[in-house]
């Protein structure tokens, strides 16, 4: 567990405490748990080349499902599982190129080997060509390996537009973001949960301001 380098933050993060009772939980959030139970129940076989991709707004509880599948594949399959910021993966790369102390080869090794991957907040930070390369060589990779891959995003997915669609209709989609190589190979290995409902962020605020 220790070596999916899970962040302090998400700790008590598990599938069974994530709450779907409270009056404030949507049908979308509620299907979305349903929805990653059941897949923290596949076999390795029935995993093998595929994955979940959770997609909504901020603070509907994304990144707690992804993890929560990720610790009980980890406990129940002995399986062995790593979590990235998608933010922060590209941007240890870049800096391993400055670095002795660090190459790109290091970095990537377990990001293209474990069982399985947790690449959070997919699209997050500033997408460069070279960012859209490395994208589409790890999902590439991955799938051809048979692993298995969790993705979290903010996006709306849906492909590239038309380059010369006017970008300020609708705001950008996963596809623009990561490009039509990875968009296309994520929907071949995902099933898209979509995430809609409440910031949980919000809502626990709230109610511990109504409780002072
Ligand atoms: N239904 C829930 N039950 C218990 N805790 C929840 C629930 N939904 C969210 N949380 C908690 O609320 C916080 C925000 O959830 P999380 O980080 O998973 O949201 P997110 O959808 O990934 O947001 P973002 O898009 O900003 O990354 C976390 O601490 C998470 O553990
Ligand atoms: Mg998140």
């Amino acid at each position: 567990m220790e070596a999916a380098k899970i962040p302090a933050s998400f700790e008590g993060a598990e599938l069974d405490n994530f709450g779907v009772d409270h009056f404030s939980c949507s049908e979308s959030q509620k299907a979305a748990h349903f929805m990653a139970k059941k897949f923290a129940e596949k076999s390795i076989a029935e995993t093998a080349s595929k994955g979940m991709m959770f997609t909504g707004q901020c603070g509907t509880g994304k990144t707690h499902l992804a993890i929560g599948i990720l610790k009980k594949l980890i406990r129940t399959q002995r399986r062995r599982g790593l979590f990235y910021s998608s933010y922060h993966l590209l941007e240890l790369i870049k800096s391993s190129f400055d670095r002795e102390d660090l190459s790109e080869w290091e970095i990537m090794r377990p990001v293209l080997d474990r069982d399985i991957l947790l690449l959070d907040d997919l699209g997050a930070g500033k997408i460069t060509e070279f960012v859209q390369e490395k994208l589409a060589y790890i999902l590439m990779e991955r799938y051809n390996r048979k692993l298995t891959t969790l993705i979290t995003t903010n996006y709306p997915v849906a492909p590239p537009r038309d380059a010369s669609a006017d970008n300020r209709v609708g705001g950008k989609t996963l596809g623009d973001c990561i490009g039509e190589r990875s968009y296309s190979r994520l929907l071949e290995m995902c099933v898209v949960i979509p995430v809609n409902g409440p910031d949980f962020r919000d809502t626990v605020k709230r109610a511990r301001s109504e409780m002072l």
